[in-house]
């Protein structure tokens, strides 16, 4: 089988997750890493002493020997380098969003479906085996037609304001895009209406704590609440993050604590309870499936950039929603505390 040469540009949290998992896999050869930070090439430089480093990522664009790039930086210098990717013929793993911005994602999705190259974006969820036995269970008619999806994704471990992705945007846009991506995959329709409603907590400028709901084009209700803070303070953290799939028959109740993912199938014909590992962010599927998409030509069921741009679009027309009548509640002082607690705790990890 051939052995695939990836360079990957940006060594930050996702970066350093991929290149680990790279490195591991012997469908790959994690050739060469591009960060403008010299202590992440320095680590990098452990996973393989003959990785090529390099500061600027023109090096890697240019390197003919390599067949995929992974783009990993924050999403307003992604445009540039998956562009400048699909004209030197390199296939490409990218992070989500594609772009910081609509019209930047929108003109880089026609790039991308003109291109004979592959590019999958990180929609990690289409990469869970909960979600795809989840759905073959819908498919064997457990629970009748589909009818409604609640999903909730609300913890303390995401960003606070000011601690990063500012291209990317609050939590409903940035993390909230994967749930909104997933109701549209599980629907198998688009979206047609909704509400939302937010709320300005600690008089911050953007509401960290979203709920939207309503309905696609077939009739699928939704409702999905996505928040970073959920007790931020709380001396003990607790997440409530996980979906409702109703049915006109049955229901499937999921739920999820980052680390195990327990199922509840209440089926016409089958009770079960299971339970299996979170895996994190999946990368090890994604770059097994985007390998195998290489070797056949074409797209095994890899989480592609329309879809990406479409939860990215909805996810932030819903964003903007909320945003125009969020209430504020609780004050600045709040964010500092927080900020100051999660600066500890980082200290106490390292
Ligand atoms: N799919 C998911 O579940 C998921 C989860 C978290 C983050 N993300 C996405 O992954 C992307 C990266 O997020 P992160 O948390 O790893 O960010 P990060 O800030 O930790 O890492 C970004 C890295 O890119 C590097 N960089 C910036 N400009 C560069 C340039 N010109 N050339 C080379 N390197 C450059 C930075 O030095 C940094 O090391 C974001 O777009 C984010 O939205 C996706």
């Amino acid at each position: 089988m051939k052995r695939y040469r990836i360079g990957i540009i940006g060594l930050g949290a996702m970066g350093s997750g991929y290149a680990r998992v790279l490195a591991a896999n012997p469908r790959w050869e994690l050739a060469a890493a591009c960060d403008l930070r010299p202590e992440r090439l320095q680590w990098a430089a452990t996973l393989n002493p003959a990785l090529r480093l390099t500061q600027d990522a023109d090096d890697l664009l240019r390197d003919p020997t390599l067949d995929a790039l992974g783009l990993f930086t924050l999403a307003d210098i992604r445009p540039r380098l998956l562009s400048a990717a699909l004209r030197h013929g390199k296939h490409v793993i990218a992070e989500k969003p594609i772009a910081a911005t609509l019209p930047e994602e929108q003109a880089l999705l026609a790039e991308i479906e003109a291109s004979p190259c592959l590019v999958a974006v990180n929609l990690f969820n289409r990469n869970a085996w909960y979600h795809h036995e989840m759905q073959a269970f819908i498919r064997r008619g457990e629970i009748g037609h589909l009818a409604a999806l609640i999903i909730s994704h609300q913890a303390a471990g995401g960003l606070m304001p000011t601690e990063g992705h500012q291209p990317e945007g609050p939590p409903f846009h940035d993390c909230g895009m994967h749930y909104v991506d997933v109701a549209r995959w599980y629907a198998e329709s688009e979206y047609d209406r909704w509400d939302a409603q937010g709320v300005r907590l600690w008089a911050w400028k953007d509401p960290w704590w979203v709920t939207a709901h309503g309905a696609f084009r077939n009739g699928v209700a939704f409702n999905i609440t996505q928040s970073f803070a959920y007790g931020q303070l709380a001396k003990d953290k607790v997440v409530r993050c996980g979906m409702d799939v109703i049915g006109a028959l049955g229901v499937i109740r999921m739920s999820h604590d980052f680390s195990q993912v327990t199922i509840e199938y209440h089926g016409v014909n089958t009770t079960e309870r299971k339970v299996g590992p979170y895996g994190g962010k999946k990368l090890d599927v994604l770059c097994e499936k985007f390998a195998a998409s290489l070797d056949a030509g074409r797209s095994l069921d890899l989480p592609l950039a329309r879809d990406s741009v479409v939860a990215s679009a909805v996810s932030q027309a819903m964003l903007d929603q909320a945003t125009r009548h969020a209430p504020v509640v609780g004050a600045p002082e709040e964010l500092e505390r927080i900020l100051a607690h999660r600066r500890e705790l980082r200290r106490a990890r390292s």
